[in-house]
């Protein structure tokens, strides 16, 4: 199954509206004609709206990097789908290890903004990821399965054709560690095992699963060449145009 990858950047809290222009001036020139793969950079909130005219026109889409899961309300500080694709973003990250970490996300918080992503018609990046001490616990598969379960939950097959998965071994998040490919590609196929239980063995052969954690340029290659890696979600090489588009170009 030929799945076609996307290269998909998380600013995490980095860059104001102005540096998003600056950035995306010297990044565009370089991915210019890139065909091969879909490309994605998702910014702050408040870096939208720049991103959004900086990059139209262009092979580059933009994403967010959280949602609120209902359509509106007193939630004071929070964003609802619906602003999100007024802005014209289209991704969405979901359930990130920091989220999960420092906001206290749940996997039921996560299968939520999942569905509301869905029905607005974002293409949601769902990371899933195991900790240090639970891969030193042989634990891995069952924290995977476990997320991939929590956040699939009664979403049907008919929803859920957008739908991409990044594996973020925490471990690897920001460390310079990376997974082998061997060990990322072992940790897809449990997720894509998962997304067929879930939905449908159809879907989950066409299901995109990203690789984050430690992406840089001079491991793009190795990682991306991998059949079961469909992409990388890269955090800090992604904050410099010229790394992110060397990664692009892997
Ligand atoms: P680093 O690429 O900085 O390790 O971050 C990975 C990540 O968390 C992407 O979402």
């Amino acid at each position: 199954m030929f799945r076609k990858k996307l290269m998909a950047a998380n600013w995490k809290m980095y860059k104001t509206p102005a540096e998003a222009r600056t950035y995306f001036r010297d990044l565009l020139p370089l991915v210019a004609g890139h065909k091969r793969d879909d490309i994605a950079v998702c910014v702050p909130f408040v870096c939208l709206n720049a991103a959004v005219e900086s990059a139209a026109g262009s092979a580059v889409s933009i994403g967010a990097q959280n949602l609120h899961w209902d359509a509106e309300g007193a939630f004071t500080g929070e964003i609802s789908a619906g602003m999100l694709v007024a802005c014209e973003c289209t991704h969405v990250i979901i359930g990130h290890s920091e989220r999960r970490r420092y906001f206290a996300e749940t996997d039921d918080i996560v299968n939520r903004k999942l569905k509301t992503a869905l029905a607005a018609g974002l293409t949601p990046i769902v990371c899933v990821g195991e900790v240090l001490e639970e891969r030193e616990a042989n634990l891995t598969e069952d924290v995977l399965r476990r997320q991939c379960r929590g956040a699939f939950h009664s979403i049907p097959v008919t929803m859920a054709e957008k739908l991409v998965v990044a594996y973020e071994p925490v471990w690897a998040i920001g460390t310079g560690k990376t997974a082998t490919p061997q060990l990322a590609a072992e940790a897809h196929s449990i997720i894509r095992s998962e997304a067929g239980k879930s939905f449908a063995q159809e879907l989950a052969s066409a299901m995109r699963i990203l690789y984050g954690g430690s992406v840089k340029p001079d491991n793009a290659h190795s990682l991306m060449s991998q059949p079961e890696i469909d992409g990388a979600l890269v955090g800090g090489a992604s904050l410099d145009p010229k790394s992110f588009a060397a990664i692009v170009n892997y």
